[in-house]
C-alpha cells in the first residue's frame, strides 16, 4: 500500500497497536507509520520494543514502541491519558488439540490473552473517547471464530467470543453515539508463523495417553498440506482493510481478507459446519 491517502484518511490519528514485535501487527504499525499517522507500537516484551525503535529508526520510519502486555493491569494503564483516536486489539495467541482432554488452564490463558486483556484494555481506552466522542477500537478476531476446526477448539472459541462481544459492544455504543465505533477485522490464513506455533502446542501434551494417540502422524501431515495450501505468504490484503478500518470516518462493523476464505466460510456455514 503506498503514501496516498483517501478522503477518509485526511486527518492524521494517533494509532495504538498491541502486539506489534512481529507478524500483522508489526506490518500494520509500519504502514501506518508510513501514512503519516502517530503509531504507538506496543510489544509484549521490552527486547520486543527495542529491536521495534531500533528498527524504525533505521529505516527513518517515525513510531515509538514500548512495551503493553494485555495480561497486565500496570501495562494497561499505559493506554490512559494519551488521547489515542484508534486502538488495534492485535496482540494474540494460539492454543491447539481436543477440548476433550486439553489442561483448562491452557483454555483460560488463551482467553485471557485474546479476550479478557483487550476487554480492559478498551474499556480503559473508551474512557477518553467516550470523554471525547471520539474514537475507533479494531479488534483482530479470526475465520477461525466463525467455523469450528477440530483440535483447534481452544483459539476458536476465544475468537468466536471476541467476535460475538463486538457486535454486541457496537450496538450498544450505537445507541449513545455515532461517533465512537468498534469493529471486526477477520483474517483468514497468513503466513506469520503464528499458525505453526499454534497447531504445533498440542502435540507437547496429546502424548501417548491421548484418546488421538494413534493418528497424530496422519494430522500432522494433513495439517501441514491445509497450512502449504491456504496460507497466505504476503499479509496486505489484511493490512489493507486494517488501514481502511483505522482511516474511515464511518468505519463498518466487520472487515474480511483473502475474500475467497471469507466466501468459504460462509458456505461452510451455510452447510451448517
Ligand atoms: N496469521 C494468521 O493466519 C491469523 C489468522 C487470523 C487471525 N490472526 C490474528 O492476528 C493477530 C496477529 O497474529 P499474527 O499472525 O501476526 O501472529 P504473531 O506474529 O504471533 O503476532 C501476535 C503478537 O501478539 C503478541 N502477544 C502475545 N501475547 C501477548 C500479550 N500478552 N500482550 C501483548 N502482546 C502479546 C506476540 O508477541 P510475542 O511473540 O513476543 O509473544 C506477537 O507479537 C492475532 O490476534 C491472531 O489471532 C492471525
Amino acid at each position: 500500500m503506498g503514501r496516498k491517502r483517501g478522503k477518509d484518511a485526511n486527518r492524521r490519528k494517533k494509532v495504538l497497536i498491541t502486539g506489534s514485535g512481529s507478524g500483522i501487527g508489526r506490518s500494520t504499525a509500519i504502514t501506518l507509520a508510513r501514512r503519516g499517522h502517530i503509531v504507538l507500537a506496543t510489544t509484549h516484551d521490552e527486547e520486543g520494543a527495542e529491536m521495534l525503535n531500533k528498527m524504525a529508526k533505521g529505516k527513518g520510519i517515525t513510531l515509538q514502541s514500548f512495551k503493553l502486555d494485555v495480561t497486565l493491569p500496570a501495562d494497561r494503564q499505559k493506554v490512559l491519558d494519551n488521547d489515542i483516536d484508534v486502538l488495534i486489539n492485535n496482540a494474540g495467541i494460539g492454543e491447539s488439540g481436543s477440548l476433550t482432554e486439553i489442561d483448562i488452564d491452557r483454555v483460560r490463558h488463551n482467553f485471557e490473552v485474546n479476550v479478557f486483556g483487550p476487554l480492559e484494555l478498551t474499556q480503559l481506552a473508551l474512557k477518553d473517547m467516550m470523554r471525547r466522542d471520539r474514537g475507533t477500537i479494531i479488534f483482530i478476531s479470526s475465520l477461525a471464530g466463525r467455523v469450528s476446526m477440530p483440535f483447534l477448539g481452544p483459539y476458536g472459541m476465544t475468537k468466536s467470543a471476541l467476535s460475538n462481544g463486538v457486535t454486541a459492544m457496537r450496538r450498544e455504543l450505537s445507541m449513545v453515539t455515532s461517533n465512537v465505533h468498534v469493529v471486526l477485522v477477520e483474517p483468514g490464513i497468513y503466513h506469520t508463523g503464528f499458525n505453526q506455533e499454534t497447531i504445533s502446542k498440542k502435540y507437547g501434551w496429546m502424548g501417548e495417553r491421548s484418546y488421538f494417540h494413534a493418528m497424530i502422524e496422519q494430522l500432522r501431515s494433513d495439517e501441514e498440506f491445509y497450512l502449504n495450501l491456504a496460507e497466505r505468504h504476503s499479509t496486505k490484503s489484511i493490512i489493507t482493510k486494517i488501514v481502511a478500518a483505522t482511516e474511515a470516518s464511518r468505519p463498518r462493523h466487520r472487515y474480511v481478507a483473502p475474500w475467497w476464505q471469507g466466501f468459504l466460510v460462509q458456505m461452510a456455514r451455510m452447510l451448517g459446519m
